[in-house]
């Protein structure tokens, strides 16, 4: 009897691991042609901003979220990292354009342009390299922003590429304040 109850069991387990697989497979085929080519539902769309809670960054820190399939960094700056930010001459950016969807497109890329707030406490930037997209690490690099290790992309306290083969600013998503504490994205 024993040996019947086993053999169940052991059926039952194989089943589910091969259904659950099959399923992973499925989903992973359909959701991008869904995403990527056909008109959001209502679903998709409300997944299209979210908001964060950011109560509880201190400065000098930052959070990662995810968002539309990409890290996006939130980062609460310190006095000094603003500072340096702001003293960095436009003529020594490598990209002049402040990325930020939230300004015009034509917008330069000083510091007051890629901040979210005035005072330019809080940074808010998609985390994926304008190289090859990597994810950059915080706190790193020559310029005391960012670094992307994959092939040596320098960026500085505001995002902005200073150094190695990234074209491009870290890219800014739409978001907003729209509490004292929390961020909405999207
Ligand atoms: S992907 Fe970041 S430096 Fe190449």
């Amino acid at each position: 009897m024993a040996h019947v109850e086993d053999q169940g069991g052991t059926r039952r387990d194989f089943l589910y691991v091969a259904t659950g697989a099959a399923g992973a497979v499925t989903a992973g085929a359909a959701v991008w042609p869904l995403i990527n080519q056909m008109n959001p539902s209502a679903d998709v769309q409300a997944l299209a901003s979210i908001q964060v809670d950011v109560s509880s960054v201190e400065p000098g820190s930052q959070l990662t979220v995810k968002f539309l399939g990409k890290p996006v960094f939130i980062r609460r700056r310190t006095e000094a990292e603003i500072e340096e930010a702001r003293e960095v001459p436009m003529s020594d950016l490598k990209d002049g354009l402040s990325r930020n969807p939230n300004l015009a497109a034509d917008s330069d890329a000083e510091d007051q342009n890629r901040a979210l707030d005035e005072t330019g406490e809080w940074l808010v930037m998609v985390g994926v390299c304008t190289h090859l997209g990597c994810v950059p690490l915080g706190d790193a690099g020559d310029f005391d922003g960012w670094f992307c290790p994959c092939h040596g992309s320098h960026y500085d306290t505001a995002g902005r590429i200073r150094k190695g083969p990234a074209p491009e600013n870290l890219h800014i998503p739409l978001a907003r304040f729209v509490s004292d504490t929390v961020i909405e994205l999207g």
